[in-house]
């Protein structure tokens, strides 16, 4: 009965994950705190491709600089705008009413986006965006089906055409085992970066706002080790401090 009711979540595991992506399939990674280099790449890459639009104001630049590894004066001058202090929360200009009117809906903050939708919906967010000439922007995006958003890292990716248009994107061939559709850079409209290397700066620009929502992770998980190292020794302690009082007794 048992083996039988895992079976069943197991089996609807999959489903779940569909859901989430709103019907895409999601693609998970690995995020890693510890690597300074891809957090450093993530953020120069956030300041300048999201920064104008979103904000991340539950960060101070301060912290981000010495939590990645970056000096005060290469964090003012690279990745902060001038008028902004190393002191001050990651806000942004934009005006949210304005805001509304041009893209029919407010830029949220983004801090908590990795808590709120998780790393895989936004690895495949941002790799999702594909040419729909209804849409305003001319481009629609697969797990967030009509967004508001423009495809802003158009120049790194180029133009992902949709071969799939309303066939199930898992539908693989069975003779070869492949995928039968999917999205794919029209070769005539190539961006600065080729696939594999666009996939890796999204990986670092994921990396890096799955820190911001938790930038206590690395320090959580040292903290951790110290405390069963502290709990080991406590336990011989303990263990010793018994054998000690009962050798009376018996
Ligand atoms: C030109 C302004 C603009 C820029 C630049 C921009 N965005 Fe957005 N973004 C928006 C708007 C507007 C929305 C709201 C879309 C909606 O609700 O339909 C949005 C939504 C999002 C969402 C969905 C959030 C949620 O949970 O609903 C994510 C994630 C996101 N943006 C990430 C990014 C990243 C990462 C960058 C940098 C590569 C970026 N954006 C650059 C305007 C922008």
């Amino acid at each position: 009965m048992k083996k039988a009711i895992i079976t069943f979540v197991l089996s609807l595991m999959p489903m779940l994950a569909l859901a989430a992506g709103g019907g895409y399939p999601l693609d998970a990674i690995e995020t890693d705190h510890s690597d300074k280099a891809s957090l450093q790449r993530g953020a120069k890459q956030f300041m300048a491709y999201c920064a104008g639009c979103h904000a991340t104001q539950f960060q101070r630049f301060e912290r981000v600089a010495d939590d990645i590894g970056v000096p005060h004066d290469l964090m003012k001058e690279n990745l902060m705008s001038t008028d902004s202090k190393i002191g001050d929360l990651m806000f942004h200009n934009m005006d949210g009413k304005e805001a509304k009117v041009w893209f029919g809906a407010t830029p949220p903050d983004l801090t908590m986006v990795t808590r709120v939708r998780g790393e895989a919906w936004l690895y495949t967010y941002l790799r999702t965006f594909y040419e729909d000439k209804k849409r305003p922007w001319g481009v629609n995006n697969k797990v967030f089906p009509d967004v508001g958003m423009p495809h802003v890292l158009m120049e790194l990716q180029g133009v992902q055409i949709d071969s799939c248009g309303d066939m199930d994107p898992t539908t693989v061939d069975p003779l070869t085992g492949e995928k039968v559709c999917g999205l794919s850079v029209d070769p005539k409209r190539k961006g600065s970066m080729d696939p594999t290397h666009f996939d890796r700066a999204m990986y670092d620009m994921t990396n890096f706002l799955s820190y911001s929502a938790e930038p206590m992770k690395l320090e959580r998980q040292s903290l951790g080790i110290y405390v069963l190292l502290f709990i080991v020794l406590l336990f011989i302690v303990t263990l010793l401090l018994k054998r000690e009082y009962w050798k009376d007794v018996h």
